[in-house]
């Protein structure tokens, strides 16, 4: 039996089911995942059964998986530096208190492409549900091939070129967290094109979100005004559709032609514990002790979104 595949948008988003991702695959079944991928953008995967091992050796299949940064302190509540903490939970596994914690996960309720803000681009993320809040806590996603699709000509032939300055302290800051200008300078930026071809598909998306500073040539106020318009046009309902999840279910995003953002939950009552592995874009083999751009980019954060030295602060009070 081979993947069945249900869209769920005509052209975007689609659930997944027919085979057995908790084992290797078949070549066959490779081709098909990643073909599915590739074509929906999105992919849901009810009821997985994956362990954090399984889900590792899964995410293999669509490339090299990037490290999480290591934790000050060393302590860290995931034991694979494979798998990022996209939970509300400490080191210790707790609901986080961490003022610094909570705001830096409000950043992500904004719209945006997970690593834009480094300069090796992450292509797909593989979101995996280990608790769930009752209710809430689903991730919305975005069509950012269809959205470049429809622009108007003249919209297209102002992007051509264009490329946007991406850091993860200036969608921090929007979404609230008290951080110096000069900070946001002085942290890693991700330049990338706004508009690019997406591989997987030969179509071309916009490549765009809230970590999207500036762009290069223009002043700040008049590239923050074009991202929104181009956010707001690519978030209009035709582009759009939520995921809400249940106990083992994983949900795989491509970066480079969706957007997403997490919708609101309980945060300081609930517990939502996600693990995301992220692919790094390309398939050319690297060494992560010699290129760790989270290590880097999390070696120097501001204090009010410092949640790992947080951590510290929360054990020792
Ligand atoms: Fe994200």
């Amino acid at each position: 039996m081979g993947l069945k595949v249900e869209p769920i948008l005509p052209k975007f988003g689609a659930e997944c089911s027919g085979i057995d991702i908790t084992k290797p695959l078949t070549e066959e079944e490779r081709r098909e995942v990643v073909e599915a991928q590739n074509k929906w953008g999105v992919c849901v995967y009810r009821n997985t059964g994956l362990t954090d091992e399984t889900h590792i050796e899964f995410s293999r299949n669509f490339g090299h998986i990037e490290f999480s940064p290591a934790r000050k302190g060393g302590k860290s509540r995931l034991k694979h530096r494979e798998l990022f903490d996209a939970s509300n939970l400490n080191a210790d596994g707790e609901i986080t208190k961490d003022p610094a914690a909570i705001q830096y996960r409000k950043g992500d309720r904004l719209w945006h492409t997970d690593s834009a803000f480094v300069p090796l681009r992450s292509s797909h993320s593989l979101l995996l549900a280990h608790e769930v809040p009752s209710e809430a806590g689903e991730t919305w996603f975005a069509d950012t091939r269809s959205a470049y699709e429809d622009l108007p000509q003249d919209m297209k032939d102002r992007l051509e070129g264009l490329v946007g300055r991406n850091s993860v302290w200036w969608s921090r800051k929007l979404g609230g967290a008290d951080i110096p200008d000069e900070q946001i300078e002085q942290g890693m930026v991700g330049e990338h094109p706004l508009v690019h071809t997406h591989a997987g598909s030969g179509r071309k998306a916009l490549f765009i979100a809230a970590h999207t500073m500036d762009i290069i040539g223009m002043e700040r106020d008049e590239a923050q005004k074009l991202i929104w318009t181009l956010i707001e046009h690519t978030t209009q309902p035709q582009y759009v559709f939520s995921v809400k999840y249940n106990v083992g279910d994983l949900v795989i995003w491509d970066n480079l032609c969706t957007m997403h953002r997490g919708g609101e939950f309980d945060f300081e009552n609930e517990r939502r514990d996600m693990r995301r592995t992220t692919i790094r874009e390309g398939t050319e083999p690297y060494s992560v002790l010699d290129d760790d751009q989270f290590g880097r980019l999390f070696s120097s954060v501001p204090k009010s979104v410092d949640i790992a030295g947080a951590n510290e602060r929360e054990k020792a009070s």
